[in-house]
C-alpha cells in the first residue's frame, strides 16, 4: 500500500522508550518515576516550541486542545467572551466556537478569499470590545494552504493587546518551524507528526486564564483534570524531538515526491491543482472535473494507493467540504476533490508511483 494520507494520521516513528506505569499523582517511588517522566516530556516539548514547561498542557489530542483553547477562553470571565475565527478552520475549532455561541458568546466567522487565505486585517477588524479569543489555523488540513497566523496575531494585538490569539498548528508542525511566537495558545496533535493517536498538547502562555472543561483531580495545574497518559505523553515529546531533528530531510524528500507527482498528473485531462497560495510542502490537493472523489478513492484503494478527499464525517458519509465551499467552490467541484499527503515515510519515487496509479485509475 502506498500511503499518502499522512494528514489523516502518520505512521508512528519507530522509537522505543519505555514509560513508567505509575500514577504521577501518587506519593511513592513508582508514582515519582511516572511524574518525572511526564515532567521530563513537558520540558522536552516546551523547549521545541520556545515555551516554558508550565506553559504546556497535555491533552487527549488536537480536538481537545482546540476545545480547551476556544471554550476555555470564551468562558473564563463572568460573561461569555466573543470568539472570532475563520470559515476554513478544522471542525474542532468551528464546533467549539458554535458551542460557545450557544452558551452566549458572540461569534464572528471571517470568510476567506478564493485562494483559501484569510486577510489578517479583516480578522483584526472583526475584534470588538466583547472579543476574548481569535483563532486562525496555521495551515489547513484539507488544502494545506498556509495562513498568515503570525500577521493575524500582530494585527489583533495592535487593536486589542488583551485579546487571546490561538493557532491550530496540528498539520503544520511536521514541516514548518512552528514555535509559540506571538501566540497565547497553540494546538499540537501527536498523530500528525509520528507520535501516537490520542495525545496532544495545548501551549498556554504564562498568565493566560482558562476555564477548564474537565473537572476532577486538578492535574495540569487545574487546567485539565484526569490521570496523565504517561506513555502517550512520553511518546508525544519524543516524536516532536524526532520530527524537528528530521524536518530538513523531510522537507527535501516530500518536496521532491510532490514535485514528481504534480508534474506527471498536471497534464491529465480535467485535473486542477489547488496551488494558488503558499501551502504545506507535504500537501497536494486537486480536483478532477466531472469525477467523483468517493469513486476515485475506492478505485485508488483497490489499486494500492491510500488517499483522501480531505473531508469526511465520522460515519464515512459524503460531506461537502466547508473549506472548499468557503473558497467559492461549487458543491460539484468540492465532490471531485482529492488530497494526497506525503509524510516521513515518503520517498521521492513515491511521487512517480502515485502519479502512475492515479493516471491508470483515471484512464
Ligand atoms: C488542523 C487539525 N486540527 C485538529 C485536528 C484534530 O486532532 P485529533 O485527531 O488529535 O483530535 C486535526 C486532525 O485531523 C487537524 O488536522
Amino acid at each position: 500500500m502506498l500511503y499518502l494520507d499522512h494528514a489523516a494520521t502518520t505512521p508512528p516513528r519507530p522509537f522505543v522508550r519505555t514509560a513508567p506505569f505509575g500514577n504521577p499523582s501518587g506519593m511513592h517511588a513508582v508514582a515519582r518515576a511516572a511524574k518525572h517522566a511526564v515532567e521530563a516530556a513537558r520540558e522536552q516539548a516546551a523547549a521545541l516550541i520556545d515555551a516554558e514547561p508550565l506553559e504546556v498542557v497535555f491533552t487527549s489530542g488536537g480536538t481537545e486542545s482546540d476545545n480547551l483553547a476556544i471554550l476555555g477562553s470564551a468562558m473564563a470571565g463572568d460573561q461569555p467572551g466573543g470568539v472570532v475565527t475563520t470559515a476554513i478552520e478544522h471542525e474542532a475549532v468551528l464546533e467549539a466556537s458554535r458551542f460557545a455561541h450557544r452558551l452566549g458568546a458572540p461569534l464572528t466567522v471571517v470568510p476567506v478569499g478564493r485562494d483559501g487565505r484569510v486577510d489578517p486585517e479583516r480578522v483584526a477588524a472583526a475584534v470588538d470590545d466583547d472579543t476574548s479569543i481569535v483563532s486562525v489555523m496555521w495551515a489547513n488540513n484539507e488544502t494545506g494552504i498556509v495562513q498568515r497566523a503570525e500577521e493575524v496575531a500582530a494585527a489583533v494585538k495592535a487593536r486589542r493587546p488583551d485579546v487571546l490569539v490561538h493557532t491550530d498548528a496540528a498539520q503544520a508542525f511536521v514541516s514548518e518551524d512552528v514555535t509559540s511566537g506571538p501566540f497565547d495558545l497553540l494546538t499540537l496533535s501527536g498523530h500528525k507528526f509520528g507520535g501516537p493517536q490520542g495525545v496532544g498538547l495545548l501551549y498556554v502562555r504564562d498568565g493566560v486564564r482558562l476555564q477548564p472543561h474537565l473537572h476532577g483531580g486538578g492535574q495540569e495545574l487545574g487546567r485539565r483534570s484526569g490521570t496523565h497518559n504517561v506513555a502517550g505523553i512520553v511518546a508525544l515529546a519524543e516524536a516532536m524531538e524526532v520530527a524537528v531533528a528530521d524536518r530538513e530531510r523531510f522537507r527535501a524528500d516530500v518536496a521532491e515526491a510532490r514535485r514528481r507527482f504534480e508534474t506527471a498528473v498536471r497534464s491529465l485531462p480535467g485535473v486542477k491543482f489547488t496551488d494558488g497560495a503558499p501551502r504545506l510542502v507535504q500537501h497536494s490537493h486537486l480536483r478532477i472535473e466531472g469525477a467523483s472523489s468517493q469513486v476515485l478513492l475506492i478505485r485508488l484503494d483497490e489499486a494500492g494507493l491510500a488517499a483522501s478527499s480531505g473531508s469526511a464525517c465520522q460515519s464515512g458519509a459524503v460531506d461537502v467540504s466547508h473549506v472548499l465551499r468557503a473558497m467559492g467552490w461549487t458543491d460539484e467541484q468540492a465532490r471531485s476533490a482529492l488530497r494526497f499527503t506525503f509524510g516521513w515515510t515518503s520517498r521521492p519515487e513515491d511521487g512517480d508511483n502515485a502519479a502512475a496509479i492515479l493516471s491508470e485509475v483515471l484512464s
